[in-house]
């Protein structure tokens, strides 16, 4: 299934593990590809929500899914994703909108339909790509070069994801950290359950848990496990 000329790295983990900030910094570093796929499914989910389409109506939601793929576009560089010309990407790190990502990610044929557009982007890529999200080694790039399972206690993740909140939006009111942390688990639940593509760590993935790894060092974990095992090849 990888048949670009670039390397694959695929990095999944449950939410707020550092993988979108981690897996930046190195691909920046590295000069590959970054991918966020969540983007594609907040994007989505965003959308769906601003337009009160219901998620459970199958038949909208197909229609819709079409609509949405003619007009969108990711700026990989800028870490952008845009839909009828307008940048999304301001509106899509709320916890809203994580949750409704995770509502439409349980839709089996909704994730088929995003499977060639995820894959496609390894063809662009020259030196090496990096997605990151909940199926990529296991579903979308099963034979990557290298996959990565990133995770952290619940505990940590909810503060990292408490202070890229008021990071992005420091004029804004956010939940609090028990409520993050409640809410993340009902999401990683609804994730690693789901019957289609569920989040789950691949048998031949080396884990990365980053609970005690500061910013700097998580990086310079990822990057020595990409030169290692990838890049020395
Ligand atoms: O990674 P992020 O938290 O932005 O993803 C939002 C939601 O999108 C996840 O909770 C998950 O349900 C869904 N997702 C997915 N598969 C991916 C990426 C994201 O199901 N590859």
């Amino acid at each position: 299934m990888v048949k670009s000329g670039a390397w694959v790295v695929a990095v999944d983990g449950p939410a707020g593990s550092g993988k979108s900030s981690i897996c930046a910094e190195v691909c920046r570093e590295l000069d590959w590809v970054y991918v966020n796929t969540g983007l594609l499914y907040r994007a989505i989910g965003y959308v769906i929500m601003a337009r009160g389409i219901d998620a459970n109506d199958q038949q909208a939601l197909a229609l819709f899914l079409e609509e949405f793929i003619a007009e969108f576009s990711w700026d990989l560089q800028a870490k952008k994703i845009y839909w009828q010309g307008s940048d999304l990407s301001p509106e899509l790190s709320s916890v809203a909108v994580g949750n409704q990502a995770s509502a439409i990610a349980k839709i089996g044929f909704l994730r088929e339909r995003l499977l060639p557009l995820q894959r496609e982007l390894a063809f662009k890529a020259v030196n090496g790509i990096l997605l990151d999200g909940r199926d990529i080694s296991t579903v979308v790039f099963p034979d990557a070069h290298l996959k990565i399972f990133m995770t952290a206690s619940l505990a940590v993740r909810a503060e990292r994801r408490l202070l890229q909140l008021q990071r992005e939006k420091p004029r804004e009111q956010h939940p609090s950290l028990a409520a993050l942390i409640a809410n993340m688990e009902a999401r990683d639940k609804q994730d690693s359950q789901r019957g289609a593509a569920p989040l789950a760590k691949a048998a031949d993935a080396v884990e990365l848990d980053t609970s005690s790894l500061s910013f700097v060092q998580a990086v310079a974990a990822l990057k020595k496990l990409i030169e290692s095992r990838v890049l020395k090849n």
